[in-house]
């Protein structure tokens, strides 16, 4: 039984969202839930190994159609191993990136046919919808320069496929946001850290607590 609370953090590269997740999971620790931190692609043994595929190397790598493939490969052990048991033991699971990242990326900028990628959803998220999606949202040119200042780690694969294709990414977010308005709130990235964690805490206590 599905009893926790599963939310999504997604948006474009440097929007903060890996530094909000980590914020977000002190605080609703330190609030008294049992929180999993999780992230895709990744977030269990088998997905990490696929992630090193898909952040490294050039970025013609793979073929978009490949790297959907690839993603729901991760995102079926993801789900199965890390977030579905957490969420049937009532906790809260914060996911940095998932299905609307395969949406934006994969779908929109790249072009992978939306039955395929429908498919995908049907048989890999099933009922795992998130409870709560934020987008943050962001002009691409001060998220690109945010994560090139970021401590180097080798995974800019996506970082490097140029502003046109990111800047496709932010209006993919937000038409996202506008097609399923019940589980998405827009995060004006643009504020400073102190600002944007309020706003999220202020989101996820309005639904939750
Ligand atoms: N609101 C903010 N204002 C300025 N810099 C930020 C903000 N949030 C995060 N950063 C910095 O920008 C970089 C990218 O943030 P990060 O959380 O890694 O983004 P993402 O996970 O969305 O790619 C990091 O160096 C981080 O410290
Ligand atoms: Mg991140």
């Amino acid at each position: 039984m599905n009893t926790g609370c599963f939310i999504t953090l997604e948006g474009g590269e440097g929007t903060g969202k890996s530094t909000q997740s980590a914020l977000l999971f002190k605080k609703l620790e330190f609030a008294g839930h049992q929180v999993v931190q999780t992230r895709e692609p990744g977030g269990s043994e088998g997905a990490e190994k696929i992630r090193q595929l898909l952040v490294t190397g050039n970025p013609q790598n793979w073929s978009p159609v490949a790297e959907a493939l690839l993603i729901s490969a991760a995102r079926d052990d993801h789900l199965r191993r890390v977030i579905a048991p957490a969420l049937d033991h009532g906790k809260f699971v914060i996911c940095d990136r998932f299905i609307d990242s395969t949406t934006a990326y994969q779908g929109v900028a790249s072009g992978v046919d939306r039955e395929l990628l429908k498919v995908l959803e049907t048989h890999v998220v099933g009922k795992f919808t998130p409870d709560l999606t934020l987008i943050f949202d962001l002009d691409p040119q001060t998220g690109l320069e945010r994560a090139k200042a970021r401590a180097q780690d080798g995974e800019d694969r996506f970082e490097a496929k140029g502003l046109t294709y990111h800047q496709k990414i932010r209006q993919a977010f937000i038409d996202i946001a506008q097609k399923h308005a019940e589980r998405c709130v827009i995060v004006d990235a643009s504020l400073g850290v102190d600002d944007i964690e309020d706003r999220v805490w202020q989101i996820i206590s309005d639904r939750f607590l």
